[in-house]
């Protein structure tokens, strides 16, 4: 048989370290390790100098931070999507665009299967796997961490040590963390038990809301289209625009999040998330639609953008229904164009003002004052026949006593 070529989703961390070994020895493999910088790699070098030690035949690592905030990150906070209504997404977001670059990379190497380090308890493995059958049905599949025998971290710990791969001298982390340019996913350890609160060690991105700054900040934020382009009126790129706002967002305590959340596969488990800028965007970008969206279009995206975050968490990137939806999306975000300004103070982001040349606010209609344009007798006539029914039932419930 053919020696299999195996294009691994890799992250330097201790599961994809053993998968390295663990692929040749159990497929007789060649391994390309697989890593997108989505914001959380520190040092380019150490992790390209492991995965070699490792025993990877190539290794990938690609720059996809601004693909990952224009074409994933943006598309949910202009659909204003949470799962579960707390959720930023922060891991399923990224889960399609890694998959979907190792698949392209698995074509350019004729590679014969592709594999990622999800255990099969969780939603990252739904999510790559969902991609990799979308893009390329033909590809053999591989979870590695779903057929190992190891129990424990410590038994993965020691297979490492007998395969002879580098793993990391400093001190682990007691918790599992997935980190990128929208948030930091935190699990594990003592977070594991929904009763006790988050040890302040747990938090990578925030300062404590305590210890935060005992002073208000103001910034100005503005959106074109939907999408943030300014802070205080000088434009930033993307990438830059979310580094500012992690950064003063994470000073300020802003953005943490501690939920219990159903997984698809049925579990339900305790996630810290930590997610400044995006928490600062989702609630700007709120305020401005408050401002310029009809009634009835900011009711139905409401639902459209719940159902939006369900697909993002299950997986389904790569389906037509997230096409159909967002061809709605669009369509609102025509003219969310505008400035918020908002204030930090110790965890709170306050929204104090908003603007737009699309603002469908006005003052002499709205205004107690003297100015006044409305007619107030014309909603007698109103109430007359929105409360017809309730006037027809009250008699008949009347008569039948
Ligand atoms: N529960 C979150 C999600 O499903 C976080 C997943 C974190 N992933 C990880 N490999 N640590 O999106």
């Amino acid at each position: 048989m053919a020696k299999e070529k195996i294009v691994l989703a890799y992250s330097g961390g201790l599961d994809t370290s053993v998968a390295i070994p663990w692929l040749k020895e159990n497929y007789d493999a060649e391994v390309i390790a697989y890593t997108a910088d989505l914001g959380q790699i520190k040092n380019k070098k150490i992790i390209h100098d492991k995965s070699l030690a490792t025993g990877a035949q190539r290794f990938y690592l690609e720059d996809l931070r601004e693909k990952f905030l224009k074409d994933f990150a943006f598309r949910a906070l202009e659909a204003s999507a949470l799962y579960e209504g707390k959720y930023p997404l922060i891991s399923a977001l990224s889960r399609p665009l890694i998959a979907q670059r190792m698949v392209e990379v698995a074509r350019e190497e004729q590679a014969t299967a592709l594999a990622h380090g999800a255990t099969g308890k969780g939603n990252d493995q739904v999510r790559f796997e969902l991609t990799f059958k979308a893009l390329a049905p033909e590809l053999k599949i591989i979870a590695p961490a779903r057929e190992w025998e190891f129990k424990s971290r410590e038994e993965e710990i020691l297979y490492a040590k007998r395969k002879k791969i580098p793993i990391s001298a400093t001190k682990r982390s007691p918790y599992s963390i997935d980190r990128n340019l929208w948030g930091v996913s935190i699990e594990c350890g003592i977070l594991e038990e929904p009763w006790i609160e988050p040890p302040e060690d747990a938090y990578q991105m925030t300062i404590s809301p305590k210890k935060a700054p005992d002073r208000e900040r103001y910034i100005e934020i503005s959106f074109a289209k939907g999408i943030p382009i300014k802070i205080d009126g000088k434009e930033y790129p993307p990438v830059a625009l979310m580094e500012k706002l992690n950064k003063i967002g994470g000073e300020n305590g802003i953005g943490r999040i501690d939920i219990v959340e159903n997984r698809l596969i049925g579990i339900k488990s305790r996630e810290v998330y930590e997610a400044p800028g995006a928490m600062i965007l989702y609630n700007a970008h709120d305020a401005l639609e408050r401002l310029v969206l009809d009634r009835e279009t900011f009711d139905h995206k409401r639902l459209i953008g719940e159902r939006y975050g369900q697909l993002i968490y299950n997986g389904l990137w790569f389906s037509p229904e997230r096409e159909a939806l967002e061809k709605f999306i669009a369509e609102t975000q025509k003219r969310v164009f505008g400035t918020v300004r908002l204030k930090f103070y110790k965890g709170n982001c306050i929204i104090v003002g908003r603007k737009s040349p699309y603002s469908l606010y006005q003052r002499n209609l709205a205004t107690y004052s003297k100015k006044d344009l409305f007619d107030q007798k014309s909603a007698q006539g109103f109430i007359d026949l929105y409360g017809l029914p309730s006037k027809i039932l009250g008699a008949m419930e009347n008569r039948a006593e």
